[in-house]
């Protein structure tokens, strides 16, 4: 649409004769356009910057000084009634567009729908699950605990001194709680042994449990996520002898990897336990048929992967949970989710497994 340009140019006589009638104008023009393209190209074209009202305006600076304020008025109402010409007339266009919708032909319903992709578990969770199905199957029961954590359950109980390098700021992330004293510091859980405190400090014995979840580290690159998984089993009853720890874990190992995978305990250091043990189960990626190990990549030429840490409860941690280490003994472990699905999967990065990207965990 186009109005007449001749009809109101800023050389007409007077800016109020030119804006005489222009709404009738604008009203006949909108009333024959039939998209809503159109409608704002017309509304453009008379209100937009380079539009027939915007020139007018500029015939303004040639009204006496006497006449501005009354022309401004008449200028400024003329606006605003196009304005609301034009949203009518919008309105009405939609109007009919959706009564022509409702009046046309139904759409087609035997047409097929669009699929809706199902989702499924996440390869952590799977892991997690079958972990915890195994220890459930030996007798051991699910316990939880939070991953918000207070200092004393996650370190002082453990009997880790104040200044051990796990307390660091490298190495925790501390939760800032305004105006909380020091007995209540609180913190994101570093490790799932967390759970044997509250458990011992809450239950007296005997105690079987496991508990699954996350635990923060500020720990970031290949295999190492600020964020992961652990598993913490632990056993505190009468008698209870490293050779059940032992016998707990292959069995564990065995329904895990299979019958013929051996694990080995090597001594290590963890604050809470004495003695204490990290175990590695044969490398799964270069096992034989007949129980040699070739010697692979992934376990560097070892054929062992490192699994997990355990050991006997330190006399120390059963004093500071309420339980009498001359009456009783226990051992505990702890192991890594990612690390399981990692070589469960064959995953080289654990970074892959948070990044949510839908290609990678659709393959599970
Ligand atoms: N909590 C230890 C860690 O995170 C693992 C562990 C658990 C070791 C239980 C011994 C006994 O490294």
């Amino acid at each position: 649409m186009r109005l007449d340009k001749a009809h109101v140019s800023p050389s007409s006589p007077s800016v109020l004769a030119q804006l005489e009638g222009i709404q009738d104008r604008f009203r006949t023009a909108l009333s024959g356009l039939d998209s809503e393209l159109a409608l704002r190209t017309a509304r453009a074209e008379l209100l937009g910057k380079k539009g027939e009202l915007t020139a007018i305006l500029r015939g303004m600076a040639q009204v006496p000084p006497d006449q501005k304020k009354q022309v401004g008025e008449a200028v400024n109402r003329v606006r605003e009634e196009l304005e609301a010409i034009f949203e009518a007339a919008l309105v009405d266009l939609k109007r009919k567009q959706r009564a022509a919708e409702l009046a046309g032909p139904p759409f087609d319903l035997s047409m097929p729908g669009r699929p809706i992709p199902r989702g499924h578990r996440h390869p952590v969770s799977l892991v997690m699950d079958e972990v915890l199905d195994i220890f459930r199957s030996l007798g051991f029961e699910i316990a939880w605990g939070p991953e918000v954590e207070l200092e004393v359950n996650n370190f002082e109980k453990l009997a880790f001194p104040p200044d051990h390098p796990a307390t660091d700021m490298q190495d925790t992330f501390w939760v800032d709680v305004a105006g909380a004293p020091a007995k209540w510091r609180t913190l994101l859980r570093t490790h799932t042994s967390s759970v044997q405190v509250r458990e011992m400090s809450d239950h007296g014995p005997p105690l079987a449990l496991v508990s699954g979840g996350a635990v923060y580290r500020r720990d970031d690159d290949v295999t190492h996520s600020p964020m992961f998984h652990q598993i913490e089993g632990f056993y505190v009853a009468r008698d209870v002898s490293f050779a059940e720890l032992k016998g707990v874990l292959t069995a564990f190992t065995q329904r895990l990897y299979g019958e013929s995978t051996p694990i080995r305990f090597r001594p290590s250091y963890f604050p809470f336990v004495e003695p204490g043990a990290e175990a590695d189960v044969g490398c799964v990626f270069c096992s034989e048929e007949d129980g040699t190990r070739a010697a692979c990549r992934v376990c560097k030429g070892t054929g062992w992967l490192e699994v997990l840490g355990c050991g006997m409860i330190h006399p120390s941690v059963l004093t500071a949970t309420g339980i009498d280490p001359e009456w009783y003994s226990g051992f505990a472990f702890g192991l890594g989710v990612e690390r399981i699905a990692m070589l469960r999967y064959g995953i080289p990065d654990i970074r892959v497994l948070f990044e949510n990207d839908p290609r990678f965990l659709a393959q599970f």
